[in-house]
C-alpha cells in the first residue's frame, strides 16, 4: 500500500508521464494500472462508448493473471454491454454518476441497477467492491467508464473503496477522458485529410481509398495469422493500417493539376514530378511520432517501392529529398529499397494500390479485364511484389473481390 505522501507525489508525476504517451492503447493500459495501484485494486476495466453501447476494451485482473503460467496472457472475450440499468457500468454511463459499491452481491433489490454474475461464474472470480467512474468530457458527455474492482487491505482482505479512492479515480478519469477526446479529434482530422485528397484528385475517390484500405487490411490479417500475432496487436495494427492506407496518396495534394489530371500518358519530366507525391505525403507525418503517424509515414513513403529494388523514391532523406549517404546510383539518384528493406505496410499497400489501379478506370487508362490483372500480379510476384503477399492475395481473392464490389465506383457521386 502506498502512503498518502507517496500517492500525492506519484499523482503529479504520473500526470506528466501519461500526457507524453501518444498511443491510446498504451495510455489506457497505463491509466488502468496506475489507478489500480492507488487503491490496491485487484482488477479493473475500461469500457469505451461506441454508439449506444459500451465496449469492454481494457482489462487487468491480478488474481486471474496469477492462475496463468508466467508470460501467458489473460484472455477475455471482447464484449459490449448496453447503456442501461442492466449493469453497473451501463447505469453509470446512463446517468453519469460515480458508483461506489462495497459488495456487488449485496446490492439491494430497490437499487436502480443490477450486477450480473455471468463473468464471475464463467471465471470463478468473486467480484466484491466495485468503484465505477464515468469518463465525462467538460460538456458532460460520457465517453466511457473506468471501473476498478476489489480493493485489497493490508492483510490481503477485500475491502470497500474509500471516499479518498473516489477522489483519486476522478483524476485518472480526467486523463483518460482527455486522451480519448484527443484520439477522437485526431481521427476527425484524418478523415478530413482523406476528403481533401479526394477533392483534389478525381481518381482518388472515396471508393478507391476505401478499397485500398480494405484490401490492405485483408492481406495484413492473413499475414499476421500466419505468424500467430496476438489478437490485440493485430487489431491495433489493422486499424492503423486501414487509415494509413487510405492516406497513401495524400501527398498528391501538392502536385499541380496540369500533371495530376493529364488525360494522356506522362512524359519523363511529368512522371518525375508525380513521383514526389510519396515524399510530400511522408512529410506530413514526420512531426509527431505516434505509432499511427509512423505507419502513415511508412505507407506514403514506400507504397511505390518494388520488391526487386526498382521502385521509388528509394533510400532518401525525407527532409531534403536527397539520397542517403552511400545510396546514390551512377546517375546520382537514390537506390531503390529492396525486399524487407521496404517496411511491411509499404509492401502491402503497393500490392493493394496497383490491384485497384489496374482494375479501375483512370484518366489515362481503361479498366483491365480481371484475368489480365491477375496475370500481371502473378507475374510480378518476386519482381514488383513480395511473393508471400501475392500468395496471400490470391488465397484471399474472393474476399478482395467482395471488397471491390462493396465499394464500386458506380456508387460514387462525382
Ligand atoms: P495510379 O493510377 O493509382 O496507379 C498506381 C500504380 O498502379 C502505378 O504507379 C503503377 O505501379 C500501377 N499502374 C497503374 N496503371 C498501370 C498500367 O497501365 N500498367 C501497369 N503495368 N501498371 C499500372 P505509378 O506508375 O508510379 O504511378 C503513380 C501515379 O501517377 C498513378 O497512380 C497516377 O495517379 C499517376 N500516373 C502514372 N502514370 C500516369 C500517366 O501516364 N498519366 C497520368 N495522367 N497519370 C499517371
Ligand atoms: C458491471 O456490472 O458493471 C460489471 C460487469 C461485470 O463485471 O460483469
Ligand atoms: C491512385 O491511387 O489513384 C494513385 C496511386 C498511386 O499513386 O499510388
Ligand atoms: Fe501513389
Ligand atoms: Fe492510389
Amino acid at each position: 500500500m502506498l502512503t498518502e505522501k507517496e500517492k500525492l507525489d506519484a499523482l503529479t508525476s504520473i500526470g506528466q508521464e501519461l500526457s507524453q504517451v501518444q498511443d491510446l492503447d498504451i495510455l489506457m493500459e497505463h491509466i488502468l494500472r496506475e489507478a489500480r495501484l492507488f487503491s490496491n485494486a485487484d482488477a479493473g476495466s475500461i469500457y469505451i462508448k461506441n454508439r449506444n453501447r459500451l465496449d469492454f476494451k481494457y482489462t487487468q485482473n491480478d488474481t486471474m493473471q496469477n492462475r496463468l503460467t508466467p508470460g501467458e496472457k489473460l484472455i477475455y472475450n471482447i464484449f459490449s454491454i448496453p447503456i442501461d440499468c442492466g449493469s453497473i457500468a451501463g447505469y453509470a454511463a446512463l446517468t453519469g454518476e460515480i458508483l461506489n459499491i462495497p459488495d456487488a452481491y449485496e446490492i439491494s433489490e430497490s437499487s436502480p441497477f443490477k450486477f450480473s454474475r455471468g463473468f464471475d461464474e464463467a471465471s470463478k472470480y468473486r467480484t466484491k467492491s466495485i468503484l465505477t467512474i464515468p469518463l465525462k468530457t467538460i460538456k458532460g458527455e460520457v465517453m466511457g467508464i473506468l471501473q476498478i474492482i476489489n480493493a485489497t487491505g493490508n492483510n490481503g482482505e477485500t475491502q470497500a473503496f474509500s471516499e479518498e479512492d473516489e477522489k483519486f479515480m476522478a483524476h485518472f478519469a480526467g486523463i483518460a477522458t482527455l486522451a480519448l477526446d484527443r484520439a477522437r479529434l485526431t481521427r476527425s482530422i484524418l478523415l478530413r485529410m482523406i476528403q481533401m485528397a479526394e477533392m483534389r484528385d478525381p481518381k482518388e475517390t472515396g471508393a478507391h481509398v476505401n478499397r485500398v484500405g480494405g484490401y490492405a487490411v485483408e492481406i495484413f490479417e492473413a499475414w499476421a495469422k500466419r505468424r500467430d500475432m496476438g489478437e490485440k496487436e493485430m487489431n491495433k495494427n489493422r486499424d492503423m493500417l486501414r487509415m494509413a492506407a487510405m492516406l497513401h496518396d495524400v501527398g498528391k495534394v501538392a502536385i499541380s493539376d496540369i500533371i495530376l489530371k493529364k488525360p494522356g500518358k506522362f512524359n519523363d519530366d511529368e512522371y518525375e514530378i508525380m513521383k514526389m507525391h510519396t515524399l510530400y505525403g511522408a512529410r506530413l507525418f514526420t512531426e509527431n511520432q505516434s505509432d499511427f503517424e509512423e505507419a502513415a509515414m511508412q505507407v506514403a513513403l514506400n507504397h511505390h517501392e518494388r520488391w526487386d529494388g526498382r521502385g521509388y523514391p528509394g533510400h532518401i532523406d525525407i527532409n531534403s529529398g536527397e539520397p542517403k549517404d552511400g545510396f546514390k546510383d551512377t546517375s546520382g539518384k537514390a537506390i531503390g529499397k529492396k525486399g524487407e528493406e521496404i517496411p511491411l505496410f509499404g509492401r502491402i499497400v503497393a500490392l493493394a494500390d496497383v490491384y485497384d489501379a489496374l482494375s479501375s478506370k483512370r484518366v489515362y487508362k481503361e479498366p483491365w479485364e480481371e484475368n489480365q490483372v491477375l496475370d500481371v500480379i502473378t507475374k510480378e510476384s518476386g519482381n514488383q511484389f513480395e511473393p508471400e503477399l501475392v500468395e496471400i492475395f490470391l488465397e484471399k481473392y474472393n474476399v478482395i473481390k467482395s471488397i471491390r464490389e462493396r465499394y464500386s465506383d458506380e456508387d460514387e457521386a462525382h
